[in-house]
């Protein structure tokens, strides 16, 4: 029987939204307009893939869903400050976003980096806090919070979009673009199925396994990406098309065009779902959401 992906999906990400409002509940003591501009980009309807990324990989390794929910709402929290900003005038400067105006449209630049810089240290807060863990678990909290900041910093996410400005309306190479899309995009990506089985305790070939899984699904995703930026339609995606051709994007179809692109995106989902067989029909949701994310047209 097909996996059951659209009901995992759905009920999975209703789990993600209670664990962000709640985060949200209570605005005392934060400036009303940041507040207000951060509460805006987190709710304005992302896919909430990196988060159902997390508690997919912590079924996986058999982590109860309660004790990765902290890790997966700070995943997003980082996603959406990474949106916010890399939408801004000086970056791809986007006036569209998740089907809305872009953050820094409607509350202005000052507090669009200001709503970036509250996520992404909130996002800390709330991952760090260790009575939010069961003690057992504790120990392991460190190491989930340092990889999570290494690959959201300069060797990942960071590091990934000042190759990706640099470059652009630069002669596109094959070698550059894997390195912008992997640190870039594919980091973020990894940490979401590498933080839950750090959390476990999960290591050896079952972390190797989950390790392969997630920097070929987070590599092919920003592939599909590009892809979808010049074959896609800007209201399905609720972003601009066609902009990376505007900006002269180093991106893999420039690269390397679009049918090679596509069969890209196909080896890499067969290498990402190939390295779970040692879980069995626990890493179900993993391999289905690995298909899901190199089929999607938004
Ligand atoms: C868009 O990510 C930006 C990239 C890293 C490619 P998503 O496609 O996951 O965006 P949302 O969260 O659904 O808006
Ligand atoms: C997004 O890359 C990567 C990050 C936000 C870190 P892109 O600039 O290619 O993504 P979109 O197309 O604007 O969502
Ligand atoms: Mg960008
Ligand atoms: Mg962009």
């Amino acid at each position: 029987m097909p996996f059951p992906l659209k009901a995992y999906l759905e009920q999975k990400r209703r789990g993600v939204d209670q664990g962000l409002r709640r985060i949200f509940r209570d605005g005392s003591g934060c400036p009303k307009a940041l507040w207000d501009s951060m509460k805006y980009s987190v709710f304005a309807g992302g896919k909430r893939l990196r988060p159902v990324l997390c508690l997919a990989s912590a079924e996986a390794v058999g982590l109860p869903e309660k004790d990765a929910l902290r890790i997966a709402c700070s995943l997003e929290l980082i996603h959406t400050y990474s949106l916010i900003h890399d939408d801004l005038p000086a970056l791809d400067n986007d006036d569209y976003r998740r089907g809305r105006r872009t953050n820094h449209k409607v509350f202005g630049e000052a507090m669009a980096i200001l709503a970036g810089d509250g996520l992404l240290t909130l996002a800390f807060e709330w991952v760090s806090d260790p009575e939010a863990y069961p003690r057992p678990r504790r120990g392991n909290l460190p190491r989930v919070v340092r990889e999570l900041a290494h690959h959201a910093g300069y060797p990942g996410m960071v590091g990934g979009q000042v190759d990706d400005v640099l470059s652009e309306r630069k002669k596109p190479s094959l070698s550059r673009v894997l390195s912008i899309h992997r640190r870039k995009t594919g980091a973020l990506l990894l940490s979401s199925v590498r933080l839950p089985a750090l959390l476990a305790g999960t290591a050896g070939p079952r972390l190797k396994a989950l390790t392969k899984y997630g920097q070929c699904a987070g590599l092919a995703f920003q592939i599909v990406d590009d892809v979808l930026n010049e074959v896609g339609d800007s209201k399905e995606l609720g972003k601009s098309a066609g902009s990376d051709r505007d900006r002269g994007k180093m991106t893999y179809p420039a690269a390397a065009g679009l049918e090679r692109s596509k069969r890209k995106i196909g080896r890499l989902t067969e290498e990402a779902v190939g390295s779970l067989a040692l879980f069995g029909p626990k890493a179900a949701p993993l391999r289905a959401l690995a298909e899901y994310m190199a089929e999607r047209t938004n």
